[in-house]
Order: C-alpha cells, then structure tokens, then sequence
C-alpha cells in the first residue's frame, strides 16, 4: 500500500485527480469505479476543472458506481444518482450510456445484483476505483460483518451508518435502511484503488483499516491484500497511524527511487 499524507482536503483531491487523470490520458476507454459522499466531491470538482481548462477527455470513460439507497428512484435528490449527474457527469463529457449506478428501485433486486456484477466483468473489470470510508471502517456500504469476498448484494445499514448520512436528509426517520452495494470482493477485483479520507472522524477508520487486523469488521481493511492500492489522506485523517513518519519518508523519497532506476 502506498499511504499519501497531505496537508488539507485540498490537496488531497488535487492528489487524487492526478491520478485519475494520468490513468484517462494512458488509457481512454478507463473503467472508473465511483463513489458517492462529501470525501471525493474535491476530486470530482478538480476533475471537471481539469475537462474544461485542460481537455480531459471523459468521451471513452465507463463508470460504475458502487451503491445505491433501496427505495429512492433516479431523481430523488438524496440518491446517490442525483449526487452523481448534479456534482459531475452533468459537467464532464461521459456518454449517459456509459455511466452505471445501481438502481436502487429494481423489482427483482437479486438478479439486478448478478447483472451488475456481470455488466462490471463484460466490460473488462474497474481498472480504478475510487473509495471513500465510513466512520465504522466500511466501504461503499459494507457495513461490519459484510463477508471479505461479497459481491453486489443489499445490505442493510448499520444505526451509526445512518446517523452519519442523515446530515443529508430532512429527518433521520428519512434515511433508507437499505442499500444496494458492491461486494468487499467486487471492489478487490479493481486494478487499482484508491482511498480517500479526510477530518479526524476518519483518523480511527484509516489507522484500523491500514495498520489493524484485516477484518470483516472494518471492510476497508481488506485492501491490506490489494496489491495496487494508494490511500491519500489528509493530516487529521493521519493522525492515528503509528508509522506516519515512515510513510511521509517514503513519499518524499518515491522520485528518488524513480530516478535512479530510470535515468
Ligand atoms: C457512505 C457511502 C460510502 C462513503 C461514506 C463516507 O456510506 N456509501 O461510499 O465512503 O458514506 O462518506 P463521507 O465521504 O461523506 O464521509
């Protein structure tokens, strides 16, 4: 795991877009994995600064995104579609017909599970996906417990999960108990991920998730076993990890070692 250690959301977002945008420029037709929530809305931000200064170029782009709320149609505003179209495929040049987010109101919600899994897979796997974290270690929304391997399934939402995403609703009785969301295994199988946090409610999720036990507990631990895994995190979000100074101390010396192989 590469651990990047910024100073502020700001640079973090900027951090990751590099990233995103190299992966674009090297291969058009990337397949993205998104995700909703306040952490990647710098990212996204900076992704369409860069499609509108720069002529990124988002034409081949295929995208996935990893959850849904059960019971919340396409232009609820609290869905995680409405999120999507209103802070960036509305503002960057994605076809509509290459943008996936799972429907949070399908009739026969096991065979829309398996047909997502199988629309990631024919189109060639995540080549990178993007994660945030929840407080209580989970990622998209495989809250404690979700099984290492799951893949795209309905999960039901932990109390503390729904506490924290009610800042977006009218009432916390508003707040769906369910969700449809890729599998802890679903994620894994993504070329390459990268996982962003920020503010010291996240300091307990990272330190748990990189230097903790790898558990079902916290799903975002399971990337200890990804082998092309970045995780950019602001100070705050550093502050509970013990060998933050070895990670700094790699991060400074990653050109270095670039150099001298290459030139
Ligand atoms: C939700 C999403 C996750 C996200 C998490 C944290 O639970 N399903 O994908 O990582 O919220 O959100 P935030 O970035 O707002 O803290």
């Amino acid at each position: 795991m590469e651990i990047i250690i910024k100073n502020n959301y700001s640079e973090i977002s900027i951090e990751a877009s590099g990233i995103v945008a190299n992966q674009i420029k090297s291969k058009p037709n990337t397949v993205l994995g998104l995700a909703t929530g306040s952490t990647p809305l710098g990212l996204y931000k900076e992704l369409i600064r860069l499609h509108i200064n720069e002529g990124l170029d988002f034409s081949k782009v295929i995208s996935f995104n990893l959850d849904e709320y059960i019971g919340l149609s396409k232009d609820h505003p609290q869905s995680y579609n409405y999120f999507m179209y209103h802070n960036f495929f509305k503002k960057v040049n994605i076809p509509a017909n290459n943008i996936h987010i799972p429907n949070g109101i399908s009739v026969k919600q096991l065979e829309y599970c398996e047909q997502y899994e199988s629309l990631i897979k024919n189109s060639g796997g995540i080549d990178l996906q993007i994660l945030g974290i929840g407080r209580d270690g989970h990622i998209a929304f495989n809250e404690p417990s979700s099984s290492l391997s799951s893949r795209t399934r309905i999960k039901t939402l932990t109390q503390k999960t729904i506490k924290d995403n009610s800042r977006f609703f009218k009432n916390i009785s508003d707040v769906p108990r369910f969700a449809i969301t890729m599998g802890v295994g679903t994620i894994m199988e993504a070329k390459k991920i990268i996982l962003l946090a920020s503010g010291s409610s996240k300091a307990e999720p990272i330190a748990q998730s990189v230097e903790g036990p790898i558990t079902s507990m916290h799903s975002a631990s399971a990337i200890q076993l990804h082998p092309n895994t970045t995780i950019v995190v602001d100070r705050q979000a550093s502050k509970e990890l013990k060998e933050k100074k070895y990670y700094n101390w790699v991060y400074k010396n990653k050109n270095v070692i670039y150099n001298q192989s290459y030139n």
